[in-house]
C-alpha cells in the first residue's frame, strides 16, 4: 500500500463459475506470513434470501454485491425451475419474476439449497398456494421449519406436509394471506424472512415477535422496503409489516458479508501477520471483534469499512458461547475454534445454536490440536503448533476452519470436500493466495481418493 493510499479494487480475476469442487483438493504449505489487502465480497446469507425476496417482485430487479457461489448458483437453478428469469454479469445479477410459472419448487434442488425452502412465503404472497420441499438436516442438525410453517398457518395458509412436500395454499377468492401477530418460539433467521416476505403483500398488518436481529434480516428488510415495502424494526426483535398490493422494482446493493470478513481477519491472527481487511461493516462484526482482542489480536479500524490485523506474538486462551445475534455468531465459531488451537492456556467452546456444529474438533486433532468434545462443548488444550495433514470438511464454516489451521501448520494440509467450502466463499483460495499464502487448487489425485474413501464423507449434505 503506498503513500496511505488503499487499492479497495478486489483484484480478483473475472470468473463466471464456481470451479469444479468434486475433483479438485486445496493443498496448503503452512508457516508462512500474509501480507496485502483483500476485498471481501457481498454476503451469502444476504445474497440467497434476497433472491428469493425477487419473487414477490412483478418487475425488473438489480441486485448488486452478489457474491461467486455455489450456492447462489443452485438458487438461481431453483428461480429458473420457478420460471423466472435470471442474467448474471460479474456481480450484478437481474431477476424477473413477472411470471412465476409454476409453485412447485425441485425436489432435488431444494433439499440441497435449504435457503430455498425460505422462498415459500415469497410464492405463496403472489400465487396463493406453494409446494415447496421440505429443506431436511443437513450436517449440523436436524434444521427444522415449523416456526415456517406455524407462520405462515397464522397468516391464513392452509398447510399440509407429505412425501416430503410442504403444500400449503390460501383458501378464499383472493387468495391473499393476511396479517397476524407471530410470536417465534427462537430467533429464527430463515423463519423471520420467510414471515417478513410473506407479510409484505398480506392484506394488513403482521407483527413478528422474538424476531432474528442478523444483519442479513436488516438487509432483506430493506431490500423490499426498496420495492416498496412497508417494515419497521428489522434488526429489532420486534418487526412490524404493513401489507400492500404490490411492489416495484429496484435496484440493490447486498452488505458485505461479515463471516467471510471474520474469516480473513483470523487468516491474519493464526499466521501472526499485518493485513487488510476492506469493505467490511465494523458494526455487524462486534461479537467478532470483541473475541479477537479478548484473545490479544491487535486490530486497527483504518476507514470506515476498513481494518488492518497487526502481527500479534501470543494469543491468549479464551471462551466461547455461540448465541443468536447479536451473541457471538454460530457461523464463526469453527473458524475461532481453529485460532484457540494455537491459544496459550484452556478454552471452552460451546455450540448453543446447532446441535452438531463441532465436527470439526476431530479433523483439527488430525493437525496436532487438543481438543475433546462432550456433547455441544468442546474443550481446548493450547498447542504450540500444528502439524500438516490430509484432512476432510465435514460442512461449510468448519471447512473454512480447516483452510486457517492449515495456514498455520507446518508442512503441507490437503483439504478434502471442497464443495462444502465453494458453497459459502467466493475465490478463498485465490483471496489467500494473493495474500501470499502458499496455496493451489489442484486436481485430487488416486490417494485422495482414497482418503476420502476410508475417511467417508456423507455425500449429500445440504447447504445451510
Ligand atoms: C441461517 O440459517 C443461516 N443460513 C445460517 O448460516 C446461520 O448459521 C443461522 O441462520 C443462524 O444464524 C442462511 O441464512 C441461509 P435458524 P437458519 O432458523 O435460518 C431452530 C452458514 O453457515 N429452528 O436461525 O436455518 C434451528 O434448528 C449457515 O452460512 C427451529 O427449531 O437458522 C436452530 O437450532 C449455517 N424451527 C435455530 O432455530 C424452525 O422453524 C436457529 O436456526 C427454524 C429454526
Amino acid at each position: 500500500m503506498e503513500g496511505g493510499l488503499i487499492n479497495l479494487s478486489s483484484g480478483l480475476p473475472d470468473a463466471k463459475v464456481v470451479p469444479n469442487a468434486d475433483s479438485s483438493v486445496l493443498q496448503i504449505f503452512g508457516g508462512h506470513r500474509l501480507h496485502g489487502h483483500v476485498k471481501i465480497s457481498g454476503a451469502k446469507n444476504s445474497a440467497l434470501v434476497i433472491m428469493a425476496g425477487a419473487l414477490l417482485c412483478s418487475e425488473d430487479c438489480r441486485i448488486r454485491n452478489v457474491p461467486l457461489l455455489a450456492d447462489v448458483d443452485k438458487m438461481g437453478q431453483v428461480l429458473s425451475a420457478l420460471g423466472i428469469s435470471l442474467e448474471r454479469h460479474d456481480d450484478i445479477l437481474d431477476i424477473n419474476a413477472s411470471e412465476i410459472k409454476t409453485s412447485k419448487a425441485p425436489y432435488e434442488l431444494v433439499t440441497q439449497l435449504r435457503a430455498s425452502f425460505f422462498a415459500i412465503g415469497a410464492i405463496l404472497a403472489r400465487l396463493g398456494v406453494a409446494q415447496m420441499p421440505l429443506p431436511g438436516g443437513c450436517a449440523i442438525g436436524a434444521r427444522p421449519v415449523d416456526l415456517h410453517v406455524r407462520g405462515l398457518q397464522a397468516m391464513g395458509a392452509e398447510v399440509q406436509i407429505e412425501h416430503g412436500i410442504c403444500n400449503a395454499y390460501v383458501p378464499g377468492n383472493q387468495r391473499r394471506l393476511k396479517g397476524a401477530k407471530i410470536y417465534l418460539d427462537t430467533p429464527s433467521v430463515g423463519a423471520t424472512e420467510t414471515l417478513m416476505m410473506a407479510a409484505t403483500l398480506a392484506d394488513g398488518e403482521t407483527i413478528i415477535d422474538n424476531a432474528a436481529r442478523e444483519p442479513e434480516v436488516i438487509d432483506l428488510a430493506n431490500f423490499c422496503i426498496s420495492m416498496g415495502a412497508k417494515i419497521k424494526g428489522a434488526g429489532t426483535s420486534k418487526i412490524i409489516i404493513d401489507g400492500v398490493p404490490k411492489l416495484h422494482s429496484t435496484d440493490y446493493k447486498i452488505i458485505p458479508d461479515r463471516i467471510e470478513a471474520g474469516t480473513f481477519l483470523l487468516a491474519g491472527a493464526i499466521t501472526r501477520s499485518e493485513i487488510l481487511v476492506s469493505s467490511l461493516v465494523p458494526e455487524h462484526l462486534l461479537p467478532v471483534i470483541a473475541k479477537l482482542k479478548e484473545i490479544g489480536v491487535n486490530l486497527v479500524e483504518e476507514a470506515p469499512d476498513c481494518l488492518r490485523v497487526l502481527p500479534t506474538d501470543n494469543l491468549q486462551a479464551t471462551d466461547i458461547e455461540t448465541f443468536p445475534h447479536p451473541g457471538f455468531p454460530t457461523d464463526m465459531q469453527a473458524p475461532f475454534m481453529a485460532l484457540l488451537t494455537l491459544a496459550e492456556g484452556d478454552s471452552i467452546i460451546n455450540e448453543s445454536v446447532f446441535e452438531n456444529r463441532l465436527r470439526h474438533a476431530s479433523e483439527l486433532n488430525r493437525l496436532g490440536a487438543d481438543i475433546r468434545v462432550k456433547g455441544n462443548t468442546a474443550f481446548l488444550r493450547g498447542v504450540p503448533m500444528l502439524s500438516g495433514a490430509p484432512v476432510l470438511c465435514p460442512d461449510l464454516r468448519a471447512a473454512a476452519a480447516l483452510v486457517l489451521a492449515g495456514l498455520a501448520a507446518q508442512g503441507q494440509t490437503t483439504i478434502h470436500g471442497l464443495h462444502h467450502l465453494d458453497r459459502g466463499y467466493d475465490r478463498l483460495d485465490v483471496k489467500l493466495q494473493q495474500l501470499g499464502a502458499k496455496i493451489q487448487r489442484v486436481s485430487a489425485t488416486g490417494t485422495d481418493m482414497e482418503f476420502i474413501k476410508n475417511i467417508g464423507d456423507s455425500k449429500v449434505q445440504i447447504s445451510t
